[in-house]
C-alpha cells in the first residue's frame, strides 16, 4: 500500500520581484486574497487533505510568515477584553498545532528545484506534497485532497496537479505529455520546463502541486540549473520519471495565478464574491467604478 502522505513543503523564499514595490520588505506570500494571506490559503488547503507537518522554506525578509503562524498574546487578550470572539475562533483555526510547523532556509533564492531540496532532512525518507503560495486553487474538495486521492488510487508514485493552458501562455510554465486517460488522471510521458510555444508537448501545465517521492532529493543534490539559470525541479522530475511513474491529475476547480498581477486581482474579486458580506456591496462598487473609470466593459456594446 502507498505510503501516506503527511508532509507538505510551502517555498516561500523567492524574491517576489514582479510585485516590487509591494514586496520589497513584505513576502509576496503574505499578499491577501481579500483578508486571508496567500499561504494561509494554501496550507488550509493541505491541512483539508490530512497533512500533519508544514515544512516552510523561507530566506530574509519572510520573518512575518513564521509570525503569522505564531500567538499573538497582546492581540489575542484586547480582542477577548473587546469580546470579539468570532475573530478569535478565525485566529484560534488557523494556527496550527504546537510542533506542526517547521522552518528551515533557503540562503540564496537558487530557484524551486533548490528550495525543495533546502527541506531534505525534515522530509526524510518518505513521500511528500508540495504547494506553490502563488497558485490558488479554488476548488471542493481541494486539489491536493484530489491529488492524495489518486495518489492512493494508483499505489503511488508521483502525482502533479495539471490544467489546460492557453497556447500562448504555455511558456510560462512546467508542461507535461498525456498517455492515455482513466478518469481524471493519466500517466505523463514528458514534460519540459517554460518551452517555446512550438517545442510545447501540449498545452497541460503543472498548477503548482507536486505529489513526490524522496528520491527527488540525491537528484536535486547533482542537478545543474535550467530554464532562467535556477535550479528547476521539474528538470529534476524528468530524471526521476526514468526509474519511477508520474501521474497528471486534472482537478476539479480554478486557479488563479497569483504570481502575476491580474491572476492576483482577478482571485481577490472571485473569492469576494462568493462571500456573503461582500457580494452585493462589491458588485454594487465594480458597476460604479467601471462605470467612472472604465467607462464600458470591453465586451459591452
Ligand atoms: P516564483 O518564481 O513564482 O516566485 O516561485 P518568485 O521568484 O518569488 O517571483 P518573481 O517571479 O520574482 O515575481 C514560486 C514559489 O517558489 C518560491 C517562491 O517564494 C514562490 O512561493 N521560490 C522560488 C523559492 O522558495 N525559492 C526560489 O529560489 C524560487
Amino acid at each position: 500500500m502507498a505510503q501516506t502522505i503527511k508532509k507538505a513543503i510551502f517555498p516561500v523564499a523567492g524574491l517576489g520581484t514582479r510585485f516590487l514595490p509591494a514586496t520589497k520588505a513584505m513576502p509576496k506570500e503574505m499578499l491577501t486574497v481579500v483578508d486571508r494571506p496567500l499561504i494561509q490559503i494554501v496550507v488550509d488547503e493541505a491541512r483539508e487533505a490530512g497533512i500533519e507537518h508544514l515544512i516552510f522554506v523561507t530566506g530574509r525578509n519572510k520573518g512575518i510568515i513564521e509570525d503569522h503562524f505564531d500567538k499573538q498574546y497582546e492581540l489575542e487578550s484586547t480582542l477577548r477584553k473587546r469580546g470579539k470572539s468570532a475573530q478569535l475562533d478565525i485566529l484560534d483555526q488557523d494556527l496550527p498545532a504546537a510542533g506542526q510547523a517547521s522552518f528551515t532556509r533557503q540562503q540564496e533564492p537558487l530557484g524551486l528545484g533548490h528550495a525543495i531540496w533546502c527541506a531534505r532532512n525534515l522530509v526524510g525518507n518518505e513521500p511528500f506534497a508540495v504547494l506553490l503560495p502563488d497558485m490558488i486553487i479554488k476548488s471542493q474538495p481541494g486539489c491536493m485532497r484530489q491529488m492524495i486521492d489518486v495518489y492512493a488510487a494508483r499505489d503511488g508514485g508521483n502525482v502533479l496537479a495539471v490544467e489546460e493552458m492557453s497556447w500562448e501562455n504555455v511558456h510560462r510554465y512546467g508542461v507535461v505529455a498525456a498517455g492515455d486517460w482513466l478518469d481524471n488522471h493519466f500517466p505523463i510521458l514528458s514534460m519540459v520546463e517554460k518551452p517555446q510555444r512550438q517545442a510545447a508537448p501540449s498545452n497541460l501545465i503543472i498548477s503548482g502541486r507536486y505529489i513526490l517521492q524522496p528520491e527527488i532529493f540525491p537528484i536535486l543534490e547533482s542537478l545543474k540549473p535550467g530554464a532562467g539559470d535556477e535550479i528547476q525541479i521539474t528538470d529534476a522530475m524528468i530524471e526521476l520519471m526514468n526509474d519511477q511513474p508520474f501521474f497528471g491529475v486534472k482537478f476539479k476547480g480554478t486557479t488563479f495565478d497569483c504570481g502575476d498581477k491580474v491572476g492576483f486581482l482577478t482571485a481577490n474579486v472571485a473569492f469576494a464574491l462568493e462571500r456573503d458580506d461582500l457580494k452585493i456591496p462589491l458588485q454594487n462598487a465594480l458597476h460604479e467604478i467601471i462605470k467612472t473609470h472604465g467607462g464600458k466593459l470591453s465586451w459591452e456594446r
